[in-house]
Protein backbone atom coordinates (compact mmCIF):
# COMPACT_ATOMS: atom_id res chain seq x y z
CA UNK A 1 0.00 0.00 0.00
CA UNK A 2 1.09 3.66 -0.64
CA UNK A 3 2.22 5.42 2.25
CA UNK A 4 0.04 8.15 3.42
CA UNK A 5 0.78 10.91 5.61
CA UNK A 6 -2.30 11.08 7.60
CA UNK A 7 -2.36 7.68 8.81
CA UNK A 8 -0.47 6.99 11.94
CA UNK A 9 -0.38 2.80 12.43
CA UNK A 10 0.53 2.15 16.02
CA UNK A 11 3.21 0.01 16.51
CA UNK A 12 3.08 -0.89 20.18
CA UNK A 13 3.87 -4.07 21.37
CA UNK A 14 1.18 -3.97 24.27
CA UNK A 15 -1.57 -2.85 21.51
CA UNK A 16 -0.30 -5.63 19.52
CA UNK A 17 -0.81 -8.08 22.80
CA UNK A 18 -4.40 -7.24 23.00
CA UNK A 19 -5.03 -6.94 19.52
CA UNK A 20 -3.85 -10.76 18.97
CA UNK A 21 -6.47 -11.86 21.93
CA UNK A 22 -9.36 -9.39 20.70
CA UNK A 23 -8.88 -11.86 17.39
CA UNK A 24 -9.24 -15.25 18.74
CA UNK A 25 -12.29 -16.68 17.70
CA UNK A 26 -12.38 -18.28 21.27
CA UNK A 27 -11.89 -15.27 23.32
CA UNK A 28 -15.52 -14.32 24.54
CA UNK A 29 -17.91 -11.43 24.52
CA UNK A 30 -16.75 -10.05 27.88
CA UNK A 31 -13.06 -10.08 27.23
CA UNK A 32 -13.37 -8.78 23.84
CA UNK A 33 -15.71 -6.00 25.33
CA UNK A 34 -13.22 -5.15 27.80
CA UNK A 35 -10.24 -5.54 24.66
CA UNK A 36 -12.14 -3.17 22.55
CA UNK A 37 -12.68 -0.25 24.95
CA UNK A 38 -8.40 -0.97 26.50
CA UNK A 39 -7.34 -1.10 23.13
CA UNK A 40 -9.08 2.30 22.53
CA UNK A 41 -7.40 4.07 25.40
CA UNK A 42 -4.18 3.01 24.60
CA UNK A 43 -4.63 4.55 20.57
CA UNK A 44 -6.28 7.72 22.05
CA UNK A 45 -3.64 8.40 24.44
CA UNK A 46 -0.73 7.89 21.84
CA UNK A 47 -3.49 9.98 19.05
CA UNK A 48 -4.18 13.00 21.48
CA UNK A 49 -0.65 14.00 22.27
CA UNK A 50 -1.73 17.40 20.76
CA UNK A 51 -5.14 17.81 22.30
CA UNK A 52 -5.61 21.54 23.14
CA UNK A 53 -5.08 22.67 26.82
CA UNK A 54 -6.02 25.86 28.63
CA UNK A 55 -4.14 27.07 31.23
CA UNK A 56 -5.22 26.99 35.32
CA UNK A 57 -4.31 28.60 38.65
CA UNK A 58 -4.24 26.25 41.35
CA UNK A 59 -3.50 25.65 44.90
CA UNK A 60 -1.48 23.53 46.57
CA UNK A 61 -1.91 23.17 49.90
CA UNK A 62 1.75 25.41 49.64
CA UNK A 63 1.33 28.08 47.44
CA UNK A 64 -0.54 28.99 44.00
CA UNK A 65 0.79 27.42 40.62
CA UNK A 66 0.19 27.90 37.10
CA UNK A 67 -1.16 24.34 35.78
CA UNK A 68 -2.16 23.12 32.32
CA UNK A 69 -5.48 21.26 32.22
CA UNK A 70 -7.10 19.47 28.74
CA UNK A 71 -9.45 22.41 26.77
CA UNK A 72 -13.13 22.36 28.22
CA UNK A 73 -14.62 20.58 24.85
CA UNK A 74 -11.67 19.36 23.51
CA UNK A 75 -13.13 16.47 21.90
CA UNK A 76 -16.44 14.86 20.38
CA UNK A 77 -16.86 11.28 20.23
CA UNK A 78 -18.68 9.74 17.65
CA UNK A 79 -19.32 6.13 17.78
CA UNK A 80 -20.21 4.67 14.18
CA UNK A 81 -23.12 2.52 15.76
CA UNK A 82 -23.06 -0.48 16.25
CA UNK A 83 -19.68 -1.63 16.90
CA UNK A 84 -18.00 1.87 17.84
CA UNK A 85 -20.00 1.88 20.58
CA UNK A 86 -17.69 -0.62 22.02
CA UNK A 87 -14.91 2.28 21.59
CA UNK A 88 -16.93 4.76 23.78
CA UNK A 89 -15.67 4.30 27.32
CA UNK A 90 -12.03 3.80 25.94
CA UNK A 91 -12.66 7.23 24.90
CA UNK A 92 -14.34 8.62 28.03
CA UNK A 93 -11.52 7.31 30.62
CA UNK A 94 -9.60 9.68 29.28
CA UNK A 95 -11.69 12.34 28.43
CA UNK A 96 -14.49 12.10 30.67
CA UNK A 97 -16.92 14.78 29.64
CA UNK A 98 -16.74 14.47 26.41
CA UNK A 99 -19.99 14.90 24.49
CA UNK A 100 -20.99 11.88 22.11
CA UNK A 101 -22.77 11.72 18.99
CA UNK A 102 -24.35 8.84 17.73
CA UNK A 103 -24.05 7.96 13.58
CA UNK A 104 -26.41 5.02 12.91
CA UNK A 105 -24.72 3.04 10.09
CA UNK A 106 -24.90 -0.50 8.67
CA UNK A 107 -23.38 -2.11 5.54
CA UNK A 108 -26.09 -3.57 3.02
CA UNK A 109 -25.18 -7.53 3.59
CA UNK A 110 -25.70 -7.41 -0.61
CA UNK A 111 -23.85 -4.90 -2.04
CA UNK A 112 -21.34 -3.56 1.44
CA UNK A 113 -22.88 0.16 0.77
CA UNK A 114 -23.15 1.88 3.93
CA UNK A 115 -26.98 2.84 4.74
CA UNK A 116 -27.77 5.49 7.57
CA UNK A 117 -30.58 5.15 9.72
CA UNK A 118 -29.55 7.47 12.32
CA UNK A 119 -27.70 10.84 13.22
CA UNK A 120 -28.11 12.76 16.79
CA UNK A 121 -24.40 14.83 17.37
CA UNK A 122 -24.18 17.65 19.55
CA UNK A 123 -24.71 21.41 18.51
CA UNK A 124 -21.50 22.28 19.37
CA UNK A 125 -19.03 21.48 16.41
CA UNK A 126 -16.46 24.59 16.97
CA UNK A 127 -13.23 24.07 18.43
CA UNK A 128 -14.03 20.52 18.70
CA UNK A 129 -12.10 17.73 17.23
CA UNK A 130 -14.73 14.87 16.61
CA UNK A 131 -13.33 11.49 17.24
CA UNK A 132 -14.78 8.89 14.76
CA UNK A 133 -14.82 5.45 16.28
CA UNK A 134 -15.13 2.07 14.75
CA UNK A 135 -13.29 -1.08 15.28
CA UNK A 136 -13.53 -2.19 11.28
CA UNK A 137 -12.38 0.19 8.30
CA UNK A 138 -13.35 -2.39 5.51
CA UNK A 139 -14.36 -1.38 2.08
CA UNK A 140 -14.38 2.57 4.09
CA UNK A 141 -18.18 3.17 2.81
CA UNK A 142 -19.30 3.46 6.21
CA UNK A 143 -16.19 5.54 7.37
CA UNK A 144 -16.63 8.15 4.35
CA UNK A 145 -20.05 8.56 4.90
CA UNK A 146 -20.04 8.93 8.77
CA UNK A 147 -17.26 11.91 7.56
CA UNK A 148 -19.42 13.02 4.87
CA UNK A 149 -22.67 13.66 7.37
CA UNK A 150 -19.66 15.45 9.99
CA UNK A 151 -18.88 18.13 7.87
CA UNK A 152 -22.63 18.59 6.47
CA UNK A 153 -23.04 19.66 9.89
CA UNK A 154 -20.52 22.01 10.45
CA UNK A 155 -17.59 19.49 11.80
CA UNK A 156 -14.05 20.77 10.60
CA UNK A 157 -11.48 18.81 12.67
CA UNK A 158 -12.52 15.14 12.29
CA UNK A 159 -10.58 11.90 13.15
CA UNK A 160 -10.70 8.54 12.44
CA UNK A 161 -10.06 5.85 14.90
CA UNK A 162 -9.95 1.78 13.61
CA UNK A 163 -8.41 -0.97 15.62
CA UNK A 164 -8.25 -3.03 12.61
CA UNK A 165 -7.97 -1.44 9.19
CA UNK A 166 -7.89 -3.11 5.72
CA UNK A 167 -5.89 -1.50 3.00
CA UNK A 168 -8.43 -0.70 1.05
CA UNK A 169 -10.72 0.87 3.48
CA UNK A 170 -7.31 3.26 4.03
CA UNK A 171 -7.03 4.44 0.99
CA UNK A 172 -10.70 5.13 0.19
CA UNK A 173 -10.75 7.40 3.06
CA UNK A 174 -7.77 8.93 2.60
CA UNK A 175 -8.42 9.98 -1.33
CA UNK A 176 -12.65 11.50 -0.11
CA UNK A 177 -10.87 12.90 3.23
CA UNK A 178 -7.21 13.93 2.82
CA UNK A 179 -8.01 16.03 6.00
CA UNK A 180 -8.95 13.53 8.19
CA UNK A 181 -6.17 11.83 10.20
CA UNK A 182 -6.77 8.16 10.98
CA UNK A 183 -5.40 6.30 13.62
CA UNK A 184 -5.16 2.42 13.54
CA UNK A 185 -3.86 -0.31 15.39
CA UNK A 186 -3.27 -2.87 13.04
CA UNK A 187 -3.14 -2.96 9.16
CA UNK A 188 -4.54 -6.30 8.07
CA UNK A 189 -3.84 -7.80 4.08
CA UNK A 190 -6.85 -8.16 2.52
CA UNK A 191 -10.58 -8.46 2.11
CA UNK A 192 -12.43 -11.28 1.42
CA UNK A 193 -15.49 -11.85 -1.35
CA UNK A 194 -17.36 -10.70 1.30
CA UNK A 195 -15.66 -7.39 2.02
CA UNK A 196 -14.54 -9.48 5.32
CA UNK A 197 -11.06 -8.13 6.74
CA UNK A 198 -8.96 -10.95 6.44
CA UNK A 199 -7.23 -12.25 9.04
CA UNK A 200 -9.39 -9.41 10.84
CA UNK A 201 -11.66 -10.87 13.54
CA UNK A 202 -14.62 -11.48 12.54
CA UNK A 203 -17.88 -9.26 13.07
CA UNK A 204 -16.84 -6.60 15.56
CA UNK A 205 -20.83 -6.01 16.18
CA UNK A 206 -22.09 -9.72 16.92
CA UNK A 207 -18.65 -10.41 18.84
CA UNK A 208 -19.02 -7.07 21.42
CA UNK A 209 -23.08 -8.06 21.56
CA UNK A 210 -23.49 -11.37 21.07
CA UNK A 211 -25.65 -10.99 18.32
CA UNK A 212 -24.27 -14.33 16.21
C1 LIG B 1 -19.28 -2.94 10.34
C2 LIG B 1 -18.23 -2.10 11.06
C3 LIG B 1 -18.19 -0.86 10.20
C4 LIG B 1 -18.42 -1.39 8.82
C5 LIG B 1 -17.09 -1.47 8.13
O1 LIG B 1 -20.54 -2.53 10.68
O2 LIG B 1 -18.53 -1.86 12.39
O3 LIG B 1 -19.19 0.10 10.54
O4 LIG B 1 -18.98 -2.71 8.98
O5 LIG B 1 -17.24 -1.83 6.82
P1 LIG B 1 -16.96 -0.86 5.60
O6 LIG B 1 -15.65 -0.22 5.85
O7 LIG B 1 -16.93 -1.82 4.43
O8 LIG B 1 -18.09 0.11 5.48
P2 LIG B 1 -21.87 -3.24 10.11
O9 LIG B 1 -22.31 -2.55 8.88
O10 LIG B 1 -21.66 -4.71 10.03
O11 LIG B 1 -22.96 -2.87 11.20
P3 LIG B 1 -23.05 -3.27 12.76
O12 LIG B 1 -21.98 -2.51 13.49
O13 LIG B 1 -24.40 -2.82 13.13
O14 LIG B 1 -22.86 -4.76 12.88
N1 LIG C 1 -17.25 -5.33 9.53
C1 LIG C 1 -16.82 -6.19 10.48
O1 LIG C 1 -17.36 -6.23 11.59
N2 LIG C 1 -15.79 -7.01 10.19
C2 LIG C 1 -15.18 -7.00 8.99
O2 LIG C 1 -14.23 -7.77 8.80
C3 LIG C 1 -15.65 -6.10 8.01
C4 LIG C 1 -16.67 -5.27 8.31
Amino acid sequence: MKEYPNVTIFDHPLIRHKVAILRDKNTGMKEFRELVEEITTLMVYEAFKDVPTKKVMVETPLETCEQTMVADGAVTIVPVLRAGLGMVNGVHTLFPTARVGHIGMYRDEETCEPHEYYCKLPNRSDNTVAIVLDPMLATGGSAVAAIDLLKQKGYKNIRLMNIIAAPRGVEVVSKAHPDVKIYISTLDRELNEHSYILPGLGDAGDRLFGTK
